[in-house]
């Protein structure tokens, strides 16, 4: 088994020669993910959540017990010391994305979530104001509709081809707007459903059109360098767990200062502002990026952002980029070799099936013998068995979902409306309703330390639905 495997790698070596030509990244896993390996376990789910490196957290805690660190919204000298980290884990987040500090602010938050929210409901949407977006987004992007809708906005969707979950143009859905009023477009640089990669070259596009631009990068910057020198989005949402596995509960808002200007928070609260009276019923709110931060900032965990993105840089995002590409391109091309003894397909892969303007994302469901579709809750369950972590559903991404499963508006009425039982929604009705066909898939995604029998376990996986029938779905739903 083990020199069938070391036969299997050194052809992959002859086909990807660059592969372990990286000594920092080819002994990463050994050096810095050795649990992975102790436990059992087969990590393919960064696109959920990326993992921790032993160093970064050993160095954040070495570094904790060192210093003395207060609260910063103070003059004290502890306080002092955190303004400083901040300061200086703001800088580092420029530095990294190389953003001219004199166009680009960095405002904290807890995630891309809390990033995308902040835009959604400070963006000076008013009547006859467009709000364009492509189906293919997150729900933390879609709920900015919301926003748009209550101050009177139009909200318009870019839908995606079903086959290469690409949006075959955008201009003229583009060219629908009022220039005299506000407009915001939003899309994501690589797609959390199925790993594709949109053209950048739409930031300028829609700017030129006088558009205020979202690039979503939170599924994109962990193995793609995001370059803010090169392209010119208004609104970077992210979140470092993404990139670097730790900490948890801090994102950032990467904004262009033009465009953060135009925003208008609806509230104030702790640290963002210069005075508040309640007698005279006025408040000054502070500038630039203090002026989002609410509360205190989560300060302690700010210096191990600067340690990340230090680790990144030496590891060399493009470094990582070509590495991971390689695994998937492989993963991609066995994926599609797998079928049954009858000649019938055993994946369905959503989206690109080649390494061409996509990421290390891959949706799909398991078909039977007879092309039925393996429910995706069961591959989850018989993948949680074996030690593999993937995931199930539709990822939050109900956009992508939709076009590959080509489920109609019609079905999502009919569905919903029969789900509701006295007003109760019921989730599984809901997708029992949708019938036979899948209403969602699984998800392998893949990161830093990906390594490649990680692919030849899923492969292996995989495999073991070979001449198997599917039966129907029993077990919860979720989308
Ligand atoms: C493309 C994209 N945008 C936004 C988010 C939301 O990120 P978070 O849950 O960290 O707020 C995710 C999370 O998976 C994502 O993949």
């Amino acid at each position: 088994m083990k020199t069938q495997q070391s036969h299997r790698f050194a052809d992959f070596l002859k086909r990807y020669p660059a592969f372990d030509s990286i000594p920092l990244l080819n002994t990463l896993r050994r050096r810095e993910y050795k649990r992975l390996d102790q436990q059992g376990h087969v990590y393919l789910d960064y696109t959920g959540g990326g993992l921790y490196p032993e160093s970064l957290v050993q160095d954040h805690a070495d570094f904790l017990q060192k210093r003395v660190l207060g609260n910063p919204h103070s003059q004290n000298p502890t306080s002092l010391a955190s303004t400083h980290l901040m300061q200086q884990a703001r800088a580092d987040v420029l530095n990294y994305f190389r953003a001219d500090p004199n166009e680009y602010d960095v405002v904290f938050t807890p995630n891309a979530s809390g990033a995308l929210k902040l835009v959604g409901e400070s963006y000076p949407f008013q009547p006859g104001s467009h709000f364009t977006l492509v189906a293919d987004n997150h729900n933390s992007v879609h709920g900015i509709r919301e926003f748009a809708r209550h101050k009177g906005a139009h909200i318009s969707y870019i839908p995606l081809d079903p086959h290469t979950l690409r949006a075959p143009e955008i201009k003229s859905y583009l060219a629908h707007r009022d220039e005299t009023k506000p407009n915001l477009f939003a899309f994501p640089a690589q797609s959390n459903f199925s790993g594709v990669q949109h053209p950048l070259e739409w930031i300028e596009q829609a700017r030129d059109l006088g558009y205020d631009v979202i690039l979503d990068a939170a599924a994109f910057v962990p193995t793609n360098r995001l370059d803010l020198s090169q392209v010119h989005p208004d609104f970077v949402p992210i979140s470092f767990y993404k990139i670097f596995g730790y900490p948890t509960g801090v994102g950032a808002l990467i904004s262009r200062k033009q465009a953060l200007h135009k925003l208008q928070r609806p509230w104030f609260g702790g640290g963002t502002v210069r005075l508040v009276s309640t007698k005279a019923d006025l408040y000054i709110l502070a500038k630039n990026h203090e002026a989002f931060e609410d509360g205190t900032p989560n300060y302690l965990s700010l210096p191990a952002i600067s340690m990340g993105l230090r680790l990144m840089s030496d590891l060399d995002v493009d470094h990582i980029h070509h590495r991971v590409m390689a695994l998937v391109e492989y993963l991609l091309d066995e994926m599609q070799q797998l079928s049954h003894s009858n000649g019938a397909p055993l994946v369905r892969i959503y989206g690109s099936t080649d390494t061409k303007a996509r990421g290390g994302t891959i949706a799909f469901n398991l078909t039977d013998p007879d092309g039925a579709f393996f429910p995706y809750q069961l591959v989850e369950a018989e993948a949680n068995k074996e030690g593999i972590s993937i995931r199930a559903g539709c990822f939050c991404n109900p956009g992508a979902g939709e076009f590959s499963l080509e489920i109609t508006s019609e079905q999502v009425r009919t569905c919903v409306k029969q789900a509701t039982i006295d007003g109760v929604f019921d989730v599984n009705a809901y997708h029992k309703c949708l019938g036979s066909k899948p209403s969602g898939a699984v998800r392998a995604s893949l990161g830093l330390a990906s390594s490649f029998e990680d692919i030849v376990h899923f492969l292996t996986f995989l495999t073991s639905f070979k001449d198997r029938t599917a039966i129907a779905a029993d077990g919860d739903q979720y989308c």
